[in-house]
C-alpha cells in the first residue's frame, strides 16, 4: 500500500475516534471547562462588536456580520451546555438552573432571540436598530446571570 493510503486512513480512524469521544456524554469537569470556554468566547464577540458598532475601530471588511453570526450561533449552544450533574465543582452556575429548568430555559430562548435579532441588524444597517438590539443582547447575559449564576467580579 502506497504511503499517503496508509496515513489518509489513519487520520480517517483518528477522526472517527474524535467523533465517538465527542459524542460520548462528557464528564461534568469538561462540560464545565467547555461552558467556560464558550461563555468567554461570547464574550469576546460582545467586546468586539461593542469596539466596532460605536466606531471605536475600523471594520476592514464585514467584521460586525461575522462577530454577530458567531455569537448568534454560540447563543443557540446554550442549551446544551448545562448537562444535569455539571453543576458541582469549579463552577459559578447555580442550583436554580436544573431546578427551574421552565425559567433558565425561557433566559436561553431571550439570548438566542436578543443574538439572532442583533445578527439581522447588522445586517439591516439601521443604525438605531443595530443599538437596540446589542443593548438587548446584554440585557440578556445580564438577565441569565442575576438568576442563575454565583456573584462574581467580572
Ligand atoms: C441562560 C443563561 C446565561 C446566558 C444567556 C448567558 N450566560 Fe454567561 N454564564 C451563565 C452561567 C450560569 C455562568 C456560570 C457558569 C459556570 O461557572 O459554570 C456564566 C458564566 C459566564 C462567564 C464566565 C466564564 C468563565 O470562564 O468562568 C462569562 C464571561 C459569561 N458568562 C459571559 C456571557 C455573555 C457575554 C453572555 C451574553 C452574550 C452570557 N454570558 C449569557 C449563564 C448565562
Amino acid at each position: 500500500m502506497h504511503r499517503p493510503v496508509v496515513s489518509a486512513i489513519t487520520a480517517l480512524l483518528v477522526s472517527l475516534s474524535l467523533v465517538s469521544i465527542a459524542s460520548a456524554a462528557a464528564k461534568p469537569e469538561n462540560a464545565i471547562k467547555y461552558r467556560h470556554a464558550v461563555m468567554d468566547a461570547m464574550k469576546g464577540h460582545v467586546a468586539a462588536i461593542a469596539l466596532l458598532a460605536f466606531n471605536q475601530v475600523e471594520d476592514e471588511d464585514e467584521f460586525l456580520e461575522d462577530h454577530a453570526e458567531a455569537l448568534a450561533d454560540l447563543s443557540k449552544e446554550l442549551r446544551v451546555v448545562f448537562p444535569a450533574g455539571s453543576g458541582t465543582g469549579e463552577t459559578g452556575a447555580l442550583p436554580a438552573i436544573w431546578e427551574q429548568p421552565e425559567k433558565f430555559a425561557k433566559a436561553v430562548q431571550a439570548a438566542a432571540d436578543a443574538a439572532a435579532a442583533l445578527e439581522d441588524a447588522t445586517e439591516g444597517g439601521d443604525r438605531k436598530t443595530l443599538v437596540g438590539a446589542f443593548k438587548k443582547v446584554g440585557e440578556s447575559c445580564k438577565g441569565c446571570h442575576e438568576n442563575f449564576r454565583e456573584e462574581h467580579d467580572d
